[in-house]
């Protein structure tokens, strides 16, 4: 019996998982079909019940949802409890499980890149709640996290939840400083380079072993990218994270592999 997935948010338009996951379950010979739906956040409560009466199997679950879809949820996974949000929602028997993938994903992207996380430095741009889940993430394989935002209250509150946690965690003004000599990774996470402007500074004297991170991939190599290339780093877009968080999605709802390869071809083209 063909099983039914979708991905729910608003705007919704522009996503690129029905392609990458249509794609994957062609590659993989499981018959399936994943939509998209575009649902404003006063009717996230019918949408949800809709779903579960047409059987679908799982739907991802993307901005403005994210920690609004908690409320309709009957079980989380104990990463998505910590996350205090949910990307992707498994019908099981009845029941509807919250999951996150997004900072699992993340981490799965920039793996190979790293010489390892145990005891290295992460600075995060941002504080927002694409930051959250990758901080967690990245503090959970032990890196030290460091976060910068424009609103200093922000970066500080995201900092103290993470030392509540256990985790070592640290905050500063958006701005260039002593971290630029001690990252490992540096993770762009504002909006910024979402409308292609300027970063607000530069990246000049940033050690050139870090490896840096835009999480946008339009443009595929924002000015921020740029400007990291040109510092001689080693520098990843968005579309790690995206694929990953989809694989993670697929394992959660399918079980065993997803099909890597055949899900970041579809989405490469398409970019
Ligand atoms: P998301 O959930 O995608 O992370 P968000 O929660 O709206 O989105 O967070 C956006 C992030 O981009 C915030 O950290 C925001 O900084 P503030 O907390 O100070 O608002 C950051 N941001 C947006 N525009 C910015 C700009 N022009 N300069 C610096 N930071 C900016």
């Amino acid at each position: 019996m063909e099983k039914h997935f979708a991905v729910i948010g608003d705007p919704i338009a522009h996503s690129l998982s029905p392609l990458m996951h249509n794609s994957g379950y062609r590659s993989a010979g499981i018959e399936a079909e994943y939509q998209r739906f575009q649902i404003p956040a006063h009717a996230l409560g019918e949408a949800v019940q809709g779903l579960k009466a047409l059987g679908y199997a799982g739907w991802n679950v993307t901005i403005p949802h994210k920690e609004s879809i908690l409320a309709f949820l009957d079980d989380l996974t104990p990463y998505a409890q910590k996350a205090g949000a949910v990307n992707t929602v498994k019908a099981d028997q009845g029941k509807l499980i919250g999951h996150n993938t997004d900072g699992l994903g993340f981490v799965r992207s920039v793996e190979g890149l790293l010489a390892g996380f145990d005891g290295r430095r992460a600075v995060i741009l941002g504080s927002g709640g694409a930051a959250k889940g990758i901080c967690l993430a990245l503090a959970e394989r032990g890196m030290k996290i460091h976060i910068l935002n424009r609103t200093l209250d922000k970066a500080r509150e995201l900092s103290e939840t993470l030392g509540q946690r256990g985790y070592e965690a640290t905050y500063g003004e958006l701005k260039p400083g002593e971290w630029m000599k001690e990252a490992d990774l540096l993770v762009q996470t504002t909006s910024v380079g979402l409308k292609n402007e300027p970063f607000p500074f530069s990246l000049k004297g940033i050690r050139p072993q870090a490896v840096v991170v835009d999480i946008i991939f339009r443009p595929r190599v924002t000015p921020f990218l740029k400007d990291a290339e040109a510092q001689g780093c080693q520098t990843l877009n968005g579309l790690g994270m995206l694929l990953y968080q989809g694989a993670l999605a697929w394992e959660f709802w399918l079980g065993g592999q997803a099909p890597v390869d055949a899900m970041r071809k579809a989405l490469f083209v398409s970019i």
